[in-house]
């Protein structure tokens, strides 16, 4: 499994991840759920009317935390917007549960992908491990 697939699958299995972003010199977090391995990228999935969009928009420097059992990810990455019909289709498909909040071709899906990601997986009992992608 190369780093990308290690991170998509950590992200999948912990379920929930939180999204960081920064707001002028204010930090913003949320929760985020679903993540999608499309054509080699890793895209998060959002609406273009919520707010974190707008701070991508202004910034598109993000840090994702999530936790499984007695270990952590960290990946920090800059968004790239992908307007894409083909990715969004897909990951509707890939997640069903979705389409009852987004059309692959509406006004308010939207999707991104990773770039420059620096992951870095951490536990309490070994060294951490840094993989990028
Ligand atoms: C478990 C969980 C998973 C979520 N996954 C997503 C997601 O993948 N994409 C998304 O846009 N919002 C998701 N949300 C909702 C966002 O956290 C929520 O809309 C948040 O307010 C967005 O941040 P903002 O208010 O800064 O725009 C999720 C919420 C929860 C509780």
């Amino acid at each position: 499994m190369n780093a990308i697939e290690r991170v998509c699958k950590y992200l999948q299995e912990a379920g929930t991840y939180y999204l960081a972003t920064v707001e002028g010199d204010q930090p913003r977090v949320r929760p985020f759920g679903v993540v999608h391995l499309y054509e080699g990228r890793l895209y998060l999935i959002t609406g273009k009317v919520k707010a974190v969009s707008h701070q991508i928009a202004a910034n598109p420097k993000v840090e994702i935390c999530a936790c499984k059992g007695g270990d952590w990810l960290r990946v920090a990455a800059t968004l790239v917007n992908d307007d894409s019909l083909a990715v969004k289709t897909s990951y509707l498909e890939a997640n069903p549960g979705l389409k009852a909040m987004y059309k692959a071709d509406d006004d308010n899906i939207q999707v991104l992908y990773l770039k420059d990601a620096v992951a870095t997986f951490s536990s309490f009992s070994a060294a951490p491990e840094t993989v990028t992608f």
